[in-house]
């Protein structure tokens, strides 16, 4: 499959370092288009750079930027998202007191951009427990990632899930998008942790069987 991605940053190169690898297209979006081009380089023959204005050619479309950016992203993209999956990976940390998530009570960032896409289109959370160092690394002291994902539509996920298992990772499907809560609340607790334990953003959450 051919994926879009938006942001060419830390994890746009580990997301896209997953996705070439198990063996799909992808085209990078940057506010600037060099670094849009760099990365497209750096990740080999089947990347290219978008270039600005664009129509969107993935049927999935990862948004790897940050909230609330990423709110703005669907706003300047909308008529570009239309019957796309949205992959949103945020974690949407408030950066003024770092202490919470930026999110109302009750309601998530991907839930949020659920009701901004078109209809008709997808948003289904995924990689937002994920560091991007242990992406481009496939692995953590020998063991697989695992991916935790949340989506209403089953279709939307299937497909995220073959991206992130022909990356050779191990998606794991937590429910419906309003796990997603969950979700971003697990991904801050493994943000938060990362200082206090000297981790670097090198651990991974995992489900041993
Ligand atoms: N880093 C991790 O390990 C990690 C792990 C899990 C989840 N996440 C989540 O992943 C997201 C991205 O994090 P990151 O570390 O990859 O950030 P990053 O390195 O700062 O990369 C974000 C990139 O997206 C670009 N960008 C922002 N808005 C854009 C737009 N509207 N259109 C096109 N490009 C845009 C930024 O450009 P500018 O430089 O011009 O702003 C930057 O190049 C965040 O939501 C974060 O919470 C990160």
């Amino acid at each position: 499959m051919k994926v879009t991605i938006v942001g060419a940053g830390n994890m746009g190169r580990a997301i896209g370092t997953r996705a070439v690898a198990g063996g799909h297209d992808v085209e990078i979006v940057d506010r600037d288009p060099a670094e849009a081009q760099g990365l497209a380089e750096e990740l080999g023959d089947r990347a290219t750079a978008l270039e600005r204005g664009s129509p969107f050619g993935g049927e999935v479309v990862v948004l790897a930027v940050y909230y609330p950016g990423n709110k703005d992203a669907v706003r300047d993209y909308t008529d570009r998202l239309a019957g796309k999956v949205v992959v949103d990976i945020s974690n949407p940390v408030n950066t003024e007191t770092w202490d919470r998530l930026a999110t109302a009570p009750g309601t998530s960032s991907a839930e949020e951009l659920q009701q901004l896409v078109p209809e008709g289109t997808q948003v289904v959370k995924a990689f937002n427990t994920t560091f991007a160092k242990t992406l481009v690394e496939r692995e953590v002291a020998g063991q697989q990632l695992d991916v935790l994902l949340a989506g209403d539509d089953a279709e939307a996920k299937e497909k995220v899930s073959r991206l992130v298992s022909d990356g050779g990772l191990r998606p794991i499907d937590a429910g419906p998008l309003a796990r997603a809560q969950e979700l971003e609340h697990l991904g801050f607790l493994h943000v938060s942790l990362q200082q206090p334990l000297g981790l670097g953003f090198s651990s991974t959450i995992k489900l041993h069987p």
